[in-house]
């Protein structure tokens, strides 16, 4: 499904050739903003929220937010969000269009107002992303589905408790069903759920809310309340956002200290990153630095669910690849269309091949500049990672992708020596 943006698109103008250096402050995370802010449905009272990204895709969940009828105040990394007047339980087709996380709504409004009517998310870029897990759940937990006029109308009466297995390990899917059985006062349990962080804040969120959530392993225990309560509480810090500007760092032969972070959150990228040569240095718990001028060794990455090898590090990583001293290996095991960066790579230079999920990275000496297009929000990123180290300029368009997903990327960029202009452009 093409996202509907506006057709005039800033484009970001880069040249090459400058190692980032200094100190860069993480912001929040937004996979883990927009579903705690979806979770504000769940409550009457008043919900705090802070650390929140200025994020394209967050300011487009507040829209929806309050075309709900919710009263939302944000100021600066806080939003204050209270769902008391809700009166609708409609998400309208140009705002899924634009954020397909905007399924996150269907499990809330079920529990709140037992009805909620979505326009159908179709795929994406990067794959078809079907919902049939998310589907299944509900219907399991006592909801009809139907199909009418390209919106999902889903009703429920009564939640009933669940005892359920996800055929697939799946993000949202896994925060829907939490939502969902959070408003339900009996024992449920979700069993091959996802572990990313986002969703342990969620559920930390639902804690906080009133209901208890047990997670061992792949499998949580749910006992809901009726009556959720609102929260305070700070989003953790964007574990992709850390990685990219990680990955940035050492391929540009620069040396940057990344702070707010959690270390914790990125094991498998600190491993891959040491395993190409870097230099990672933790100092505490939200602080690491990346440095190296060394040759960069060639990978053999796979991305799973966590704690392995996250997808939205798969594109950046290519990068790096395709400047190693030797032949890597690249397998995308999430989303079967996730190598749309490839072609505009290829433009730049490197040397790749793509052979069903497996891309085969030969590396080259350097890349040069080029003008290239944004495909997807983690594509977008990997070009203005090509775009630092390669010869001459870059520009990157369609740089729309990267709000969604990156808070004042150029700004940050620049804070570590990099050269890089948002330029607006013609209508086109
Ligand atoms: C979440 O997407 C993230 N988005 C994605 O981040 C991330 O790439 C993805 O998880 C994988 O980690 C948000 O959290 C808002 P999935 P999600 O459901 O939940 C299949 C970014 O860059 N599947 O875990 O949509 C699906 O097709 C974005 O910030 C089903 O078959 O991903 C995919 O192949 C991009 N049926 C795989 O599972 C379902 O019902 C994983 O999808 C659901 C999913």
């Amino acid at each position: 499904m093409k996202s509907i943006t506006s057709y005039t698109s800033d484009y970001l103008l880069i040249e090459g050739g400058k190692p980032l250096r200094g100190a860069v402050k993480i912001s929040g995370s937004k996979n883990a903003t927009l579903p705690i802010l979806m979770a504000t449905i769940l409550t009457r009272e008043e919900c705090q929220i802070g650390n929140v990204p200025q994020l394209l895709d967050v300011r487009t969940t507040l829209e929806l937010l309050n075309h709900l009828g919710a009263r939302v105040v944000s100021d600066s990394s806080w939003v204050c969000v209270e769902t008391a007047p809700l009166r609708s339980h409609t998400a309208p087709d140009h705002m899924v269009r634009r954020m397909r996380a905007s399924v996150l709504v269907m499990g809330p409004l079920l529990a709140r107002l037992g009805r909620a009517l979505v326009s159908m998310p179709g795929g994406c870029s990067i794959g078809v992303r079907s919902i049939d897990q998310h589907l299944k759940v509900f219907e399991k937990a006592g909801a009809s589905i139907s199909i009418r006029h390209g919106y999902l109308d889903l009703n429920i009466r009564k939640i009933k408790p669940v005892e359920h297995t996800f055929e697939v390990i799946t993000v949202t899917g896994t925060e829907n069903a939490l939502m969902l059985l959070s408003a339900c006062p009996k024992r449920s349990v979700l069993r091959n759920i996802a572990l990313e962080p986002e969703i342990m804040d969620l559920v930390e969120v639902l804690g906080k809310m009133g209901a208890q959530i047990d997670i061992d392993g792949r499998t949580a225990v749910i006992r809901g309340s009726e009556e959720l309560a609102g929260f305070k509480h700070s989003v953790i810090p964007d574990r992709i956002e850390a990685g990219t500007f990680m990955v940035a760092s050492y391929v540009s032969g620069g040396d940057v200290l990344l702070e707010n972070l959690r270390v914790d959150h990125l094991g498998s990228v600190i491993e891959k990153l040491r395993e190409a040569g870097a230099e990672v240095e933790i100092l505490d718990l939200s602080t690491l630095r990346v440095r190296g001028k060394t040759t960069i060794k060639p990978l053999s990455i796979s991305t799973s669910e966590y704690p392995g090898f996250p997808t939205d590090m798969q594109a950046q990583f290519m990068v790096l690849c395709s400047l190693a001293d030797g032949v890597s290996e690249i397998t995308e095991n999430i989303f079967e269309n996730r190598f749309q960066h490839v072609g505009e790579l290829q433009r730049m230079g490197a040397d790749i091949h793509v052979r069903g999920r497996t891309a085969i990275v030969r590396g080259v000496k350097r890349l040069e500049g080029a003008e290239v297009y944004s495909t997807d929000l983690r594509a977008s990123a990997s070009l203005v990672i090509a775009g630092l180290v390669a010869d001459g300029q870059t520009i990157v368009r369609d740089i729309y992708h990267l709000d969604r997903g990156y808070e004042r990327l150029e700004e940050k960029l620049r804070s570590l020596g990099a050269s890089v202009e948002r330029c607006p452009s013609r209508e086109y």
